[in-house]
Formats: C-alpha cells, sequence, structure tokens
C-alpha cells in the first residue's frame, strides 16, 4: 500500500494529465479552425501521449491497491490572438506539469516511498523532454514562421510527428 498522501497526489495528478490532453485537443481545435493541419496533427499526437501518461499513473494506484476515483476535467479557457500563442502557452503548462511531477516525488522521497520514485523516474525524464519539446516549438516557429513560405514549411514539418504508445514508460 502506498501512503495516502502520496496515493492522493498520484490521483490528483492523473486529473492534470487528462487535463493536459483536454488542453491540447483545444490547441489542435484553434490550430484546425485557422487551416494548420500540421500544427493541429502535432498536439493531437501530444493529447494522445498525455492520455497515456493519464493511463499509466491509474495503472500504478489499482497495481499498489488503491482505488482510483476521477474528478471533473476543467474546461480549457485560454484565448489566442496569434498562432504563436498556443505553443508558449504550451511551454508554460508543461513547466508547470514538471513541477507537480517534482512535488510527488518530493513527497516521495521525504515518505522513503523509493517504489514511487522509481515509478516517477520516468516521468522525471519525460518532463525535461515535454519541456524541451515545447520550448523547441516557440523557438522554430519564431525562427521560421515570420512568413507565408516559412510557416507553410513547418506546418509540413509537423504533419510528420507520429505517435508511438508509451511502451517505455512505466511498467503497468
Ligand atoms: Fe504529461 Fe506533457 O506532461
Amino acid at each position: 500500500m502506498l501512503n495516502d498522501k502520496i496515493a492522493a497526489m498520484l490521483n490528483d495528478q492523473i486529473n492534470k494529465e487528462l487535463y493536459s490532453a483536454y488542453l491540447y485537443l483545444d490547441f489542435a481545435n484553434y490550430y484546425a479552425d485557422e487551416g494548420l493541419d500540421g500544427f493541429a496533427h502535432w498536439y493531437e499526437v501530444q493529447a494522445q501521449e498525455e492520455r497515456d501518461h493519464a493511463l499509466m499513473l491509474r495503472r500504478y494506484l489499482i497495481n499498489n491497491g488503491h482505488r482510483v476515483v476521477f474528478e471533473a476535467v476543467a474546461k480549457p479557457d485560454k484565448t489566442f490572438k496569434t498562432h504563436l500563442d498556443p505553443l508558449e502557452a504550451g511551454y508554460e503548462h508543461e513547466q508547470y506539469v514538471t513541477s507537480l511531477i517534482t512535488g510527488i516525488y518530493h513527497e516521495a522521497f521525504e515518505q522513503k516511498d523509493y517504489r514511487t520514485m522509481q515509478f516517477l523516474d520516468w516521468f522525471i525524464k519525460e518532463q525535461g523532454e515535454e519541456e524541451t519539446n515545447a520550448d523547441d516549438m516557440v523557438k522554430k516557429y519564431k525562427l521560421y514562421a515570420s512568413d507565408a513560405k516559412g510557416l507553410y514549411a513547418l506546418n509540413q514539418e509537423l504533419l510528420g510527428r507520429v505517435y508511438t504508445p508509451s511502451a517505455t514508460g512505466p511498467a503497468m
């Protein structure tokens, strides 16, 4: 059994990951509406990865004898004035998620819950990649998308993102 506080934090993180999926699908909705199918696709793939993160946390709790309880997923309420806005919001959001994962890791450390620390190691590494990817999106947009040709090329590049199920994630 896990410590109740850690179990509650992990349960809450499921909600946060599902919200991330919802948020990124909202970004995809915006880009689809703007005619940028590559950007929309990139965020649809990102949403799938976020759902995977939620499922990993759910499975970990179940495997450790905890009843998972779902809360309501908040409505994404960001409004965008430019095509850059969602990219910057995405980077900011990933930094926030990193702080949440770090918070759970810290609590696991305090409680000497080595099993949860080991489980979260994958998420710690993943958050490093998530932040880098989100920051790269901002940088690429600023570098290449200042004219229609550049925006078109970047959109085409983003269409190539392939969803890979998180088989390399923590043991289910
Ligand atoms: Fe599940 Fe993008 O962090």
